[in-house]
């Protein structure tokens, strides 16, 4: 039943709660493989086709480094977001709460296999896209160094936060790099039931007592913005320039939409939930544009994005130091996992040679 079973949601007036809603995932998983079909053989012409490029195709290195940043820094976000949330899982207020949130943390710890899987099709290795985290050369999404203080931040990451991965997810379904496209399909049905179910925890705080409506509405006051900034910095109009690599990974078909196109949509989907919800979204600025057909919204703190993103968040150096302790602490589980994959691999062979010798 979760997921579907809040209030009149689900009342076709309503919209989509989020952009995997939208039938645009399913559009994308239905995108058809003509490579042979079209024989293209060259980087350039897969792009233009708008087919994807494999990891046996060359491919241009730049491209190539591109992708294992993006995919890497995605996958480490996957796995470090795990801990803010995790931090509630002892302290959830029902069985079925706690049990929604296992399973949602638990996802998160997929998405992240499946992006560290894609990102070793590149021809990087998980340990070394590990070191990389833990030596500080790639980062993790800023977000998550934000602490979770209440019960409803874990409703407001699933609504904002998920709802603002999922906006970014979408699009790239149709990546032009194979795996991180198809990674991306599944993942994003995944992060669906996560920003619902974020939706739903506030829908039953907004519809208890005072104390809850207020627990909800700081929760919202803390998370509004750092979700904006998720999309990243501005890169259209004058900000283009300084944008980075928004119109290389555009020309490459990485990236589908720029960083200020998937924000603003993230705005115009959301104002009308809050509305449902009965929150009050925290933007003195925040109103429709009828000519633009779109919500304006305020100016984002991009010096606070900076200093997080550099390290000087609440909660930076306790993420880092949990996740290299704990990296350390399943080392035994690794060595677990190789020395079982080497005995079977051993226990195959030599099945296989007394087949051949008889
Ligand atoms: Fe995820
Ligand atoms: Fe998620």
């Amino acid at each position: 039943m979760y997921g579907n079973d809040f209030g009149d949601f689900d009342d076709p007036g309503a919209g989509p709660l989020n952009a995997a809603d939208t039938g645009e995932v399913e559009a994308a998983a239905a995108h058809a493989d003509r490579r042979a079909e079209l024989d293209l053989s060259d980087f350039d012409a897969i792009i233009a086709a708008d087919q994807r490029i494999e990891p046996r195709d060359a491919m241009p290195e730049e491209y190539r480094q591109t992708l294992i940043r993006q995919i890497a820094q995605h996958a480490h976000s996957e796995i470090i977001g795990m801990q803010p949330e995790g931090n509630w899982l002892t302290r959830a207020p029902s069985l079925r709460r706690k049990a929604i949130l296992i399973a949602k943390v638990q996802d998160e710890a997929g998405h992240g296999l499946y992006l560290y899987s894609a990102a070793e099709t590149l021809g990087i290795t998980r340990e070394e896209l590990l070191d990389r985290l833990h030596n500080g050369k790639q980062k993790y999404s800023s977000i998550f160094n934000y602490p979770t203080l209440t019960w409803a931040d874990i409703g407001a990451i699933g609504w904002l936060v998920d709802g603002a991965a999922i906006m970014n997810q979408v699009p790239l379904c149709r990546c032009s790099y194979g795996p991180y496209a198809r990674a991306m399909i599944r993942t994003c049905k995944e992060e669906s039931f996560h920003q619902r179910q974020g939706f739903e925890a506030l829908w039953d705080l907004m519809r208890g007592t005072e104390a809850q409506q207020a627990m909800a509405q700081d929760a919202i006051n803390r998370w509004w913005w750092p979700a904006l900034a998720m999309f990243g910095p501005r890169d259209t109009g004058e900000h283009a320039v300084k944008g980075g690599h928004t119109a290389q990974s555009m020309a490459w078909g990485i990236k589908r939409f720029s960083n200020d196109e998937l924000r603003q949509r993230f705005v115009d989907m959301t104002v009308p939930q809050a509305e449902r919800l009965g929150l009050k979204l925290p933007d003195p600025e925040l109103k429709w544009n009828e000519e633009r057909g779109h919500y304006d919204f305020g100016e984002i703190d991009w010096d606070e994005f900076w200093r997080v993103l550099k390290g000087d968040g609440a909660c930076n150096a306790q993420r880092m130091e949990r996740r290299v302790t704990s990296h350390k602490q399943g080392a035994w589980v690794r060595d677990a996992a190789a020395a079982y994959a080497a005995k079977s691999e051993g226990r195959k062979a030599a099945a296989s040679n007394e087949g051949s010798a008889a």
